[in-house]
């Protein structure tokens, strides 16, 4: 969720760097406590004319250590069912802030990570929606919540490699080869026993900047 303030260092606040930078000002005496109630206000009544617009309840935002539990069972089904590559719990947390997971009430029903290279590339891993709510909007929410975060970080490509071309093609990214991805070879190729049998395509998402 954005807001769009003015073009300058405002631009692109969350809400709550909105109510961050707020509170920051009013605590060194730079905005007065009159100004701070207005914002914390608007933000509340922000968030209320979301919640009735959201019939569905799920929202996708940032995944937290709170919600461990759940984001492992979720990362785990898919590994079982052979979708997705598994994950330690400790993995899991070391990379909390690189995933992005769809709750309702607190529960996990899907998520998803954005993993950068150091050629400045990023990968979107670990994808999964709860099979009860499959087809339902969940998985191109996730995908583009990542794509807004990539967007925001200037990383010029995200990429996937998949077994669901049809659900990426519709979420706007096009075909490329693995062999175009030559971070994606060096890191988990190379060690992978369906190397010579590999089964997943290639997708790409290009920002033009
Ligand atoms: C792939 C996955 C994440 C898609 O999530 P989802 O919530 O079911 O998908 P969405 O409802 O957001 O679908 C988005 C679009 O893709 C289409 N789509 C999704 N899955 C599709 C499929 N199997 N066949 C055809 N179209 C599909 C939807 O119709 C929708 O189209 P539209 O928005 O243009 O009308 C989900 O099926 C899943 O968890 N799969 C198992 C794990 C997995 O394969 N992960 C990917 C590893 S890279």
């Amino acid at each position: 969720m954005q807001l769009n303030l003015i073009k300058d260092g405002y631009d692109h606040l969350t809400l709550e760097e909105v109510l961050a930078e707020a509170a920051y000002l009013n605590k060194r005496s730079l905005m007065a406590t009159a100004q701070l109630n207005k914002i914390e206000q608007a933000i509340t009544e922000i968030k209320q004319v979301l919640r009735a617009s959201n019939k569905s309840g799920y929202i996708v935002r940032p995944a937290r250590l709170s919600d461990i539990d759940s984001l492992e069972s979720m990362v785990a089904y898919w590994a079982q069912q052979g979708e997705n590559l598994p994950r330690s719990r400790a993995d899991l947390i070391r990379n909390i802030l690189s995933f992005a997971v769809c709750v309702k009430e607190n529960v996990v029903a899907g998520c998803a990570c954005l993993y950068v290279y150091d050629s400045g590339l990023a990968e979107i891993r670990s994808l999964g929606v709860s099979p009860q709510i499959q087809r339902q909007g969940q998985g191109r929410a996730l995908v583009e919540f990542l794509l807004d975060k990539a967007h925001k970080m200037e990383i010029k490509k995200v990429f996937v490699l998949t077994r669901s071309p049809i659900f990426f093609e519709h979420v706007g990214f096009e075909k490329t080869t693995i062999q175009a991805l030559p971070e994606k070879i060096l890191k988990d190729c190379d060690n992978c026993r369906k190397k010579d049998r590999c089964d997943e395509v290639a997708y790409e998402y290009n920002f033009n900047y």
